[in-house]
């Protein structure tokens, strides 16, 4: 064994996330990977952090919760004093039943923080559900605001405020942590994010990525697609972390998501300020076991180059960016053009 290698064993890789204590700052992202047993399981054999399960749809849970309004109004003057129970109208389990069933036998089943995920769009009655998932043992919860805004007549001022209404219910309901998946796509994402922050959140993911449809032009159809990341989709998270991390307190956590594949990419993600690195790709097109190497990959590197803690690389760049925001910002941009060379010309 080399001695950078032995090096690389001693190298402390906690983290905190949310306030709770984490082993790694690698991450299993909601995939249909953190969605069935026996994927867990392999990933906490791999020695990730924490897992973060695949989102229950606000949709979905509003459809029950309209289909569980329709049988309890049905003929009767039932009043349902009791909200914090999930209907079962059919018989069998409803979403939300099977989503609390699978959270607390991951709970059961794994020493790392689980982390239920809810996908919404809009505040309403239907955020009981995450006071539900703090009460099953989440260790925290993560609110993926997915929206395609497409409709013109709406601003984004009113769809900025809607949103912020939404987190503090979740926030207020859920009684655990609450980190907020927030896409790029907003106009001031600064202004933005310290306004999720204000408005109760105690982390950010940056960024939950948008899935583009293709066009099947011989049925000429458009097909959904979901495509798997690359490295080269970190630039947008990386920028955005470096840029905010100095502007949020201390106590609020950033994950990092989209385009995490190698122990250098997570290097370069605690080196800008991040608490963890959430993956979804990689561990999909690999396996879980590829957690595993992954944290080999980042123990070589820190060795090497002589960071003893995750704690240690933490921020060495975010601080760098605090004094000097333009090396993320548009002056670098003309520069970054003029830089490109001409190859084989
Ligand atoms: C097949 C698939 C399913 C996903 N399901 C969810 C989900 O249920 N909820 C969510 O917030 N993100 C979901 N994501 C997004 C991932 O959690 C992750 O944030 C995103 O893929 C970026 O990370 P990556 O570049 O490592 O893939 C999904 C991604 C993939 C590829």
């Amino acid at each position: 064994m080399s001695s950078t290698h032995f090096a690389a064993q001693t190298v402390d890789l906690s983290t905190s996330y949310l306030g709770l204590p984490l082993s790694s700052p690698i991450v299993a992202s909601a995939s249909p990977l953190t969605g069935e047993p026996d994927g867990l399981r392999r990933l906490a054999e791999a020695g990730v952090g924490a897992v973060v399960l695949p989102s229950l749809f606000e949709e979905e849970v509003a459809a029950e919760e309209a289909g569980f309004v329709a049988a309890t109004e049905a003929g009767t003057d039932i009043f349902h004093e009791a909200l914090d129970y999930f209907p079962d109208l059919s018989g069998g389990l409803g979403v939300a039943d099977r989503y609390l069933a699978d959270l607390e036998r991951a709970k059961t089943e794994l020493e790392s923080p689980v982390i239920a995920s809810l996908n919404a769009t809009s505040a309403g009655g239907w955020t009981r559900y995450a006071r539900l998932l703090g009460r099953a043992g989440a260790d925290a919860i993560e609110l993926n605001l997915y929206f395609v805004s497409a409709d013109p007549h709406r601003r984004a001022a009113d769809i900025e405020a809607e949103q912020l209404e939404l987190v503090a219910e979740v926030r207020r309901a859920s009684g655990v942590p609450v980190a907020v998946k927030l896409s790029p796509f907003y106009t001031a994402i600064a202004n933005f994010a310290g306004a999720v922050v204000g408005a109760g959140a105690d982390g950010l993911v940056l960024f939950n990525r948008f899935y583009q449809p293709d066009i099947d032009l011989e049925a000429m159809a458009v097909l959904p697609k979901v495509s798997l990341s690359r490295s080269a989709d970190m630039g947008l998270p990386l920028r955005w972390t470096a840029l905010l991390r100095p502007q949020l307190p201390a106590t609020v956590s950033i994950g990092l998501t989209s385009g995490v594949h190698t122990g250098t990419d997570v290097a370069k993600a605690l080196a800008v300020g991040v608490d963890v690195v959430m993956l979804a790709s990689e561990l999909l097109a690999n396996g879980p076991e590829r957690a595993s190497s992954l944290e080999l990959e980042l123990r070589d590197w820190m060795a090497e180059h002589e960071y003893s803690s995750a704690k240690e690389l933490r921020g060495s760049l975010s601080a760098a960016s605090a004094e000097r925001p333009e090396a993320f910002e548009r002056a670098n941009y003309m520069r970054t053009l003029r830089s490109f060379e001409l190859l084989g010309r």
